[in-house]
């Protein structure tokens, strides 16, 4: 389905909504309905299990979203954590400049793939792409031109260099999308923090922040956590919360949101083992997402061109949005910057006493970082599908289906009387219903024909249907339409527990990697 398609599936379906509607909306920021907080909430205890569960080393924490304004000038916040502005005069539309010419440089591969996917066309069988790529003329001048432009950006950024910025956006004649001038602005820094002030101090002293990240809480608890779980050495502090950044360009829905949520772990290790535990990590991320059904080749390993002034390493794991591959989760070796800064800048030894060398350091850290709402979207665009089913009559017909893992779905059964004004069909449905309730989240739906009933629950991803028919009344069965397969099991009510535990849990899915 494309991205139009999903976002207003998202809002029929009761998934997403804009925020203030009423009033018009507030720009990247959005509120979740009752289905889309099931799934949000399915998703954080997924990524919240795999870490604190599953692994004894890993304790969480809730921190606060306003922390002392010290903790953002430590982080380096305060000082760095800027986007480069530039207006365009006609439109008075505001761009990040880097943006500007990262878009330039898609269109560029853009051009290249087209001419890939014509001579893929002519040539079937015998096409040769890694040959094709390097040989023809076009294709190698696209490829070469987005990679001088990419490699240009990547500079100006690291140097903070503006004025090559702005240049760049002349010598590449970028337009504004909206007028179609070039008339432009110089680039301005701009910083993304959201700043509020605290009730009873006046001016600057009472300056607060809401966080950016959600990474800084977990540092600067990093010794009160350590002492009181009485962790050693390599272990980690995971945490899921709100961020929140003043993005100048927040679009594509809510894969740059102004508010959005973070699940952050920081594994701290001895000096010197942060590049294997990097290593492990990388790996172990990536399964977590091929856990949930994502098909390898929609994920992949993004190494940053441009490194974070905290990092000595850092990699994106890239989901391919309707939009193109694009970040869903970072993973970085922080170094010692944090716990050093923080140790600097309030005073306190932020220092760790390793019992096998008998010696005191900073740790090291190595961070896995996701927005939730990112993969929330990850996962609504990969599992919206329309495809053709024969429908009740046995009549080819169109569904939309979203197909969820199971474990993550928002509702995962159905219960649905076959006809509504049955009297003895409802009270047994509604039986049905209120004892599984407390196995499960389960939907009661009686309004409508059943085949409708079905589609409304293809839509919203549930992946079991359970209809009480008249031979209920006799057998005390019920058939179970399976959403992916359209299978039909007959299962004594008593077994139905049974047949769905293993497939709706989320057990099963931390199992499975
Ligand atoms: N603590 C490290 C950190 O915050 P980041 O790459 O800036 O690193 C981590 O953010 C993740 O947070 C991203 O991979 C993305 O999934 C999510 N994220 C960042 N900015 C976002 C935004 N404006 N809206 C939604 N999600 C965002």
């Amino acid at each position: 389905m494309d991205f139009k398609q999903i976002v207003s599936h998202a809002k029929e379906y009761g998934f997403i909504y804009q925020s203030s509607e009423i009033y018009d909306t507030l720009a990247a920021v959005y509120d979740y309905g009752p289905n889309g907080v099931e799934l949000k909430n399915n998703i954080k205890q997924y990524w919240w299990r795999s870490m604190v569960q599953r692994h004894e080393n890993i304790v969480g924490i809730d921190a606060a979203i306003f922390m002392h304004p010290k903790t953002w000038k430590a982080s380096g916040h305060v000082d760095a954590f800027n986007d480069p502005l530039i207006d365009n005069k006609d439109s008075k539309k505001r761009y990040r400049a880097d943006q500007l010419i990262e878009e330039y440089a898609d269109k560029l591969e853009a051009k290249a793939e087209k001419e890939i996917a014509k001579a893929a066309r002519r040539f079937g069988d015998k096409f040769d792409r890694e040959q094709f790529v390097t040989t023809n003329e076009r294709v190698v001048r696209y490829l070469g031109d987005k990679d001088a432009v990419l490699k240009r950006l990547a500079t100006a950024m690291k140097n903070s260099d503006l004025t090559d910025l702005k240049q760049q956006i002349e010598e590449l004649e970028i337009a504004c999308p909206e007028s179609g001038s070039r008339n432009w602005t110089e680039v301005r820094q701009f910083n993304l923090m959201f700043s509020t002030q605290l009730g009873n101090i006046a001016g600057e002293e009472g300056k607060l922040y809401l966080r950016p990240e959600t990474a800084q809480g977990i540092f600067v608890n990093f010794l009160n956590v350590q002492k009181t779980s009485r962790q050693k050495i390599p272990f980690g502090i995971a945490q899921i919360g709100k961020a929140f950044r003043n993005e100048i360009v927040a679009r594509q829905f809510i894969f740059r949101m102004r508010e959005f949520e973070q699940m952050e772990m920081q594994y701290f290790v001895r000096p010197g083992e942060e590049m294997e535990w990097y290593e492990y990590w990388k790996d172990l991320r990536l399964k977590w997402h091929k856990a949930l059904g994502t098909p390898g080749e929609k994920l992949r390993f993004h190494d940053h061109d441009n490194l974070a002034h905290y990092a000595n390493a850092a990699v994106d794991i890239q989901f391919e949005f309707p939009f193109g591959f694009r970040e869903l989760e970072g993973i970085h070796s922080r170094t010692d910057f944090d716990l050093g800064s923080h140790q600097e800048l309030s005073g306190r030894k932020m220092q760790y006493f390793d019992p096998e060398l008998e010696k005191s350091y900073v740790p090291y850290v190595v961070e896995t970082s996701i927005g939730c709402d990112r993969m929330f979207l990850a996962m609504l665009s990969q599992s919206l599908q329309e495809e053709s089913v024969p429908d009740a009559s046995g009549q080819e017909s169109t569904r939309v289906v979203m197909k969820l893992h199971p474990a993550i779905a928002p509702i995962k059964c159905a219960i649905l009387p076959l006809v509504k004004n049955k009297s003895e069909l409802t009270e047994k449905a509604t039986a049905i219903f209120n004892d599984l309730k407390f196995f499960t989240q389960c939907q009661y739906d009686e309004k409508d024909a059943i085949g409708r009933r079905y589609r409304r629950q293809d839509a919203i991803g549930t992946p079991f249907c359970i209809t009480v028919d008249f031979d209920s009344l006799e057998d005390n069965s019920v058939t179970i339409r399976h959403r992916d397969t359209l299978a039909q099991d007959r299962v004594h009510v008593s077994k139905i527990e049974e047949v769905l535990r293993d497939k709706i849990n989320m057990e099963s899915l931390l199992r499975s990697f």
